[in-house]
């Protein structure tokens, strides 16, 4: 039996072996956050000359890429770039996600949406019929986290708020259990327009193209349409 972290790394791996022949030496290479990826980054080490650098969701694989001495470029440098590998901590079968568990999920949405195509990489315990046994990440501005707090209470949920933890863009999380994600884009519409909300950790209107599932028989291609 593999351990979750043998799985991890298992995605890591698979996820290199898709993008690489997939990329020329000229290509950004789009990079998420969160342990799995920390495994990505590690095996991409090897390859550096395959592509020319990196955009990161977050400080904390901004530095693991430099420290292998990959560039990793600033956002506002790049109009687009062809992959975005990242983590999930749930996955349903139409390849919308619940992220947000290291924290990183407002720049992950952000460099998500300027990458052509997202791929998820995860090991099996990530998959769920339905989103919503993870509580939910939701990123709010300080002075905001109470309003938002009674809201995402008026929805059903129980907020509970990140003690001692700001993200990178100096605000805070409330991690909010008890939500029945039946729609998960409206559920994320919803929560995107209360006002204080910087993200929520729905990934939902704009999902994964593509997830790899690490499971204990082999490597799994999840994609929107298959099951
Ligand atoms: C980081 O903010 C998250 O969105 C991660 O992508 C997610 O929590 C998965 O992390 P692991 O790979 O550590 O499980």
């Amino acid at each position: 039996m593999l351990s979750q972290q043998a799985l991890k790394e298992n995605a890591a791996r698979a996820a290199l072996d898709y993008v690489l022949p997939r990329i020329d030496p000229d290509a950004v290479l789009g990079v998420g956050t969160g342990s799995t990826v920390d495994l990505f980054i590690d095996a991409l080490a090897a390859h550096k000359h395959r592509f020319r650098a990196a955009v990161s969701s977050s400080g904390r694989s901004a530095d693991r890429l430099r420290g292998y001495g990959i560039e990793v470029l600033d956002l506002n440098e790049i109009e687009s770039f062809p992959w975005y590998v990242d983590g999930a901590d749930e996955v349903d079968r139409a390849l919308r996600l619940t992220k947000g568990g290291g924290g990183a999920l407002t720049r992950e949405k952000i460099v998500a949406s300027v990458a052509k195509r997202f791929l998820c990489i995860v090991d099996e315990s990530k998959c769920v019929e339905r989103l919503g046994k993870f509580p939910l990440p939701v990123e709010v501005i300080p002075m905001a986290t109470a309003a938002v707090a009674r809201r995402l209470r008026g929805l059903g949920g129980v907020p509970r708020e990140r003690r001692g933890f700001l993200t990178d863009n100096g605000c805070g999380i409330l991690d909010v259990s008890n939500l029945d994600i039946v729609d998960p884009v409206a559920l994320e519409t919803t929560i995107n327009n209360i006002p204080g909300v910087v993200a929520c950790g729905l990934f939902a209107i704009a999902g994964a193209d593509l997830a790899l599932v690490a499971t204990q028989s082999g490597m799994r291609e999840l994609a929107p349409g298959r099951s």
